[in-house]
């Protein structure tokens, strides 16, 4: 039987594009066909991000926004199909991840909230679409996040015990093992990126030049380090309404570091804060697959890398999933796993009572 063919759909915490992958499947062959990235319009980029650090929001404007970047995500797909010459018939489904705008575990009321109407994108590109893929996790008393540990136990085998870091605008970690234990690790990109942008127009910090040539505070770097998320025990999310240049502000305080030696000492944090975490969980020859953006900062792979000395850093490239395709990837897996009925949270990762199917489906006909 020839693979299914999936799309998969993701913009994350760094707000900087939309991924499109697309994917095979075929029972426990996971093959990605095409990669395409999508620049989100520098308009309604600035609004996303604008309405990170605002509290308030108008439903219009809310209602205008989801509609926006439910376009837009049905503007990355046709792009991906076009160059892959692909028809939308041949496609069984998107798994659209969406945009998240809030994100609030461990709350009385806990929820989280991604945009970019499904009902567009269905109907836009003719595909059916699978979407809102973390609440019923969080109905089940998980956390909703982090959901690529099942994509990683599935693309690597249960009980490796490699170790996949994602490094978003949020960083991220699975441990895979039986169980397997994953988390978000605290920021990585968002903050480097809002430094950037402030003080040199840029949108990144390119191979991470500018903070290599910073130096790194130490005071400054235990008084973040301080925080108690870092010490916080496994089921742990977070997102960018926590760790933001705002809450890096506060700490240094009346420190009046200069911003490059701000962004040095930020880099070593993202650096420091994933090594800790893999190292409170592994063994020492443990084998760690980058992916996500921040693989291309070279200064803080290096940074990464002098923090877990004995583990070997490979890429994920190696697995035939590439590194920027890699969450992509998993949101066209879990509309595979929607449409085939099985769950797909690691209730040992997402704190979740149970394992449970997630997602919801938005049909054409
Ligand atoms: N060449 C590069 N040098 C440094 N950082 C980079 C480079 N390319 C991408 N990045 C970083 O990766 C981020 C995007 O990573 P991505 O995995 O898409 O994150 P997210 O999942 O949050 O969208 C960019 O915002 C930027 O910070
Ligand atoms: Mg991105």
């Amino acid at each position: 039987m020839p693979a299914e063919l999936f799309v998969g759909l993701m913009s994350g915490t760094s707000v900087d594009s939309i991924d499109a992958a697309l994917v095979g499947i075929d029972g426990n062959q996971f093959e990605v066909v095409a990669m395409h990235t999508t620049q989100y319009d520098t308009n309604l980029r600035q609004a996303l991000l604008t309405l990170k650090s605002e509290t308030t929001l108008s439903l219009s404007d809310f209602i205008t926004l989801d509609h926006r970047v439910g376009r837009a995500f049905a503007d990355a797909t046709s792009a991906l199909l076009l160059q892959s010459d692909t028809s939308s018939e041949a496609v069984v489904a998107i798994g659209s991840h969406g945009q998240t705008l809030f994100h609030q575990p461990e709350h009385q009321y806990s929820g989280t909230l991604q945009i970019g109407d499904p009902n567009i994108i269905a109907h836009t590109t003719g595909i059916n679409v699978v979407a809102d893929f973390r609440r019923a996790d969080m109905a089940v008393g998980g956390q909703g996040a982090p959901l690529a540990p099942a994509f990683h136990e599935y693309l690597l085998g249960r009980n490796s015990g490699k170790v996949v870091v994602n490094l978003g605008g949020i960083a991220n970690i699975t441990v895979l093992g039986d169980p397997a234990i994953g988390f978000d690790t605290g920021p990585a990109n968002s903050i480097l990126d809002a430094m950037t942008q402030k003080h040199l127009g840029k949108p990144y910090d390119n191979s991470g030049q500018w903070a290599r040539r910073g130096t790194v505070d130490s005071d400054l770097l235990s008084t973040l380090l301080s925080d108690p998320y870092f010490a916080k025990p496994a089921p742990k999310s977070t997102g960018t309404d926590y760790f933001n240049l705002d809450w890096a502000l506060r700490h240094e305080g009346a420190n009046n570091l200069s911003p490059q030696d701000l962004q040095a000492t930020l880099t070593e944090l993202t650096a420091i804060t994933v090594a800790n975490s893999i190292k409170a969980h592994t063994t020492n020859s443990t084998e760690i697959y980058v992916c996500g953006g921040g693989a291309r900062n070279e200064y803080l792979m290096e940074r990464l890398t002098a923090g877990v000395a004995d583990a070997r850093i490979k890429s994920l490239d190696e697995t035939g999933v590439s590194g920027d395709a890699c969450e992509a990837s998993t949101f066209a897996w879990l509309a595979h796993r929607y449409l085939s009925g099985q769950p797909a949270n690691l209730p040992s990762v997402t704190g979740a009572a149970k394992a449970v199917v997630l997602g919801s489906l938005y049909t054409v006909g």
